[in-house]
């Protein structure tokens, strides 16, 4: 995992929707790496958020990479749309009712498509089920609250699973990207990156911070120190 980064990726969900462009200029200004954007859609997760014209309209006034969370049922259905859109990553969840061959084949669609292909685990699925998927991803996103809504509590029970695909991913020889999701903050970015996560969402924690920049500068500067001490 030498050559892997610590980046934060905070979630416009968090944001101040009446003024959802100065928000995203917000994010870049407080140095994003990316712009973590979470799509629901009523049926995989109880709740809705926005679509695919906001992703479009928010790439347009910035250059963070879009990091597509797709909390939905069938996101196969989009892959070129969100491309079209400006998606630099499309996070789909395993368990959307495909088989590992469907999954696989709309993991590898995403990078055909000239994407970051991620998977992502709900809290109750073990590591192990997308051990299979590792060869067609370049990052696994670990749920660290149900998906569904922002502004939940970080669940300390996942850190096992994290340590599990980092050292899944170590004994494969890949540079593989974990992110975490949900309830992150310093402290606990600090636990996870200590067992081997190094991309961070930040929602609550970033968005309704006093300084969005110095809540970031935190997050990464805790994750840094802990994952290289965790090396
Ligand atoms: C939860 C979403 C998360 C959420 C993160 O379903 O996937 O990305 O917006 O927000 P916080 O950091 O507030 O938990
Ligand atoms: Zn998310």
């Amino acid at each position: 995992m030498k050559n892997l980064k610590i980046q934060t990726s905070p979630s416009i969900l968090a944001c101040d929707w009446l003024h959802l462009e100065d928000e995203v200029r917000r994010a870049e200004a407080a140095g994003a790496d990316m712009l973590h954007c979470d799509i629901m859609d009523g049926m995989f997760v109880p709740n809705m958020s926005f679509g695919f014209d906001i992703v479009k309209l928010m790439h347009g006034v910035t250059k963070m990479p879009m990091d597509v969370h797709m909390m939905t049922s069938a996101p196969q259905k989009y892959i070129e749309v969100l491309r079209d859109a400006g998606a630099a990553m499309i996070t789909i969840h395993n368990d959307i009712g495909l088989s590992d061959d469907e999954l696989v084949e709309a993991l590898k669609k995403i990078r055909a498509c000239g994407m970051k292909a991620a998977i992502s685990l709900r809290p109750k699925i073990p590591a192990e089920s997308i051990f299979p998927l590792l060869p067609y991803v370049d990052m696994v996103l670990v749920m660290t609250v149900e998906p569904g809504f922002g502004g939940q509590k970080f669940m300390a029970d996942m850190l096992p699973k994290i340590a599990a695909i980092r050292y899944e991913a170590d004994r494969r020889g890949m540079d593989l990207d974990i992110q975490v999701d949900g309830g992150i903050n310093e402290e606990n970015a600090a636990r996870t990156a200590a067992v081997g996560a190094n991309v961070f969402v930040v929602g609550t924690a970033s968005f309704r911070a006093p300084d969005m920049k110095e809540a970031l500068d935190k997050v990464k500067a805790a994750a840094e120190k802990a994952f290289l001490s965790g090396l």
